[in-house]
């Protein structure tokens, strides 16, 4: 218990009174062996371990969910996907602040509008962010935005599209991503609310591809490089 304290804590206990607070899996967190789990048969041989398993990613949600709504009030929201990646967390996002909203005084109306992006070939990042469909911005403009996104590596991408969706002047931005990758950007861009913060390597499942693949794996997993070769392009 001690040794897995340790390895996965909250952010708060990592580094406290910083305003954005998620589970931190440290460095060393060896994961859970794949054969303690089921997944696809398809991708037997291509993954490494578990590093997050499906049900814990679906408990931290319902947390996310809350304090979005704490903070959020009963403010009307759109939540804007970031796609493809972002469809799994955003709709289990979604679905836990309609539950928290059915089970209060207050029903909210929440508006889902998607933005598609594109910035990773194999496992590397593109030097410039492609916008390659999504909705018109002028909608946003007045509205309480929720971004929701899978993943943010260095910030690039997301401080692209906030560049983007400010012109339109809403009337407030917040941004979730379910995970945060540790890179070695020391300015690297922390979202308002994170699921959990991960080591610097590259994950797939729950949504998240390498080349389109894996996007049907429930658990977070981490890919290996038999898998690498098998789907790179
Ligand atoms: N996996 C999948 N997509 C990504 C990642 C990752 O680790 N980082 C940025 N986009
Ligand atoms: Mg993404």
């Amino acid at each position: 218990m001690a040794e897995w304290n340790s390895r996965i804590r909250s952010a708060e206990a990592a580094a406290p009174g910083r305003s954005s607070r998620g589970v931190v899996i440290s460095d060393d967190w060896p994961g859970y062996s794949l054969d303690l789990f089921t997944y696809p048969q398809h991708y037997y041989g291509d993954l490494d371990y578990v590093l997050i398993p499906h049900g814990i990613i679906v408990d931290r949600i319902e947390r996310l969910a809350k304090d979005i709504m704490q903070d959020i009030g009963y403010n009307d929201i759109v939540v804007l996907c970031v796609l493809k990646g972002g469809y799994k967390f955003c709709a289990d996002l979604v679905e836990h602040i309609k539950n928290l909203s059915r089970n209060s005084e207050k029903f909210i109306s929440m508006k889902v509008d998607f933005v598609r992006l594109k910035s990773y070939c194999n496992d590397q990042s593109l030097q410039d962010t492609q916008i390659i469909g999504g909705e018109d911005f002028a909608e946003l403009t007045g509205k309480n935005v929720l971004i929701v996104e899978d993943i943010i590596g260095t910030g690039r991408t997301m401080r692209a599209l906030l560049n983007n969706i400010e012109k339109y002047k809403p009337k407030m931005v917040k941004v979730a991503s379910l995970l945060l990758k540790r890179t070695s950007q020391p300015d690297g861009y922390r979202p308002d609310y994170y699921g959990f913060e991960i080591p610097n390597l590259f994950v797939v499942g729950y949504a998240l591809d390498y080349n389109e693949h894996f996007r049907d794996l429930n658990h977070i997993c981490i890919i290996n490089n038999h898998g690498k070769a098998k789907y790179r392009v």
